[in-house]
């Protein structure tokens, strides 16, 4: 499992649908930094592969400086190139790369509530509906009131998984501030501003359930 992730990165180089998804979240990302106040910047990553996301952001954006980041990863082999990543970066100081279970909230005590919450990769992962409820209704917990949550959907048998995630995050005391499909057409990345009050508590110990399977998900049918 853990080495299948590792593989799953490989498509990167040729996978269009994942190059475009990953040229739109990091626009994404640099433009929530863009709108951080003066001071630090709280950054979290859950599930976050390599960090090539969050990573190639900093690498040359102007608020680098403020930036504080919690990544967690459970496969370590992606851990290990994200901490060479990030010791190029000279970001050791700042950036966090924790070999972790994402799905527990007690892997983010200490670094939320924050700025930015970047959740990609995760919503084709998740067993159901409820689940993906589940893990909207503790955001609260992870973001700042007026803080950014990312995150990407893919499509599959024509069905526009995305627009039932846009609706649960409307319906959950967030605001849409960005959406927009890949140029394939099958993957959806949203960006919304959290409206309500942050939680000193999460609501659940458990913020989901990743269930995914590379080699099931078989990108092409699946792109996560
Ligand atoms: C579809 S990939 C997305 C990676 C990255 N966010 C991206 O968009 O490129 C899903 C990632 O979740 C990781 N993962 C799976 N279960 C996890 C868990 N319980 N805790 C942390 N990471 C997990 C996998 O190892 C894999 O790197």
């Amino acid at each position: 499992m853990a080495k299948d992730w590792f593989e799953w990165h490989e498509l990167y180089q040729t996978e269009d649908v994942l190059q475009q998804r990953l040229e739109i979240v990091r626009k994404y990302i640099s433009d929530s930094l863009d709108a951080a106040s003066e001071g630090t910047i709280q950054v979290v990553s859950a599930c976050s592969g390599d960090g090539r996301d969050l990573l190639g952001v900093l690498a040359t954006h102007p608020r680098v400086k403020d930036v504080r980041a919690r990544l967690v990863e459970l496969n370590p082999q992606l851990v290990e190139r994200g901490r060479e990543a990030i010791a190029q970066l000279g970001l050791t100081e700042q950036i966090e790369f924790i070999n972790g279970d994402a799905t527990l909230t007690s892997s983010f005590a200490g670094a939320v509530p924050a700025d930015v919450v970047i959740t990609c990769g995760i919503f084709g992962n998740l067993p159901d509906e409820e689940v993906l409820q589940q893990l909207i209704r503790n955001l609260p917990y992870f973001t700042k009131k007026g803080g950014f949550v990312l995150w990407t959907r893919g499509h599959r048998d024509g069905v526009n998984y995305s627009e039932r995630v846009r609706q649960i995050f409307q319906e959950s005391q967030f605001t849409e501030v960005d959406f927009q499909l890949t140029a394939t057409g099958n993957m959806g990345i949203g960006r919304h501003r959290f409206e309500g009050q942050t939680l000193s508590e999460p609501i659940d110990e458990q913020f989901f359930v990743f269930t995914g399977n590379p080699e099931k998900a078989g990108l092409l049918v699946s792109p996560s």
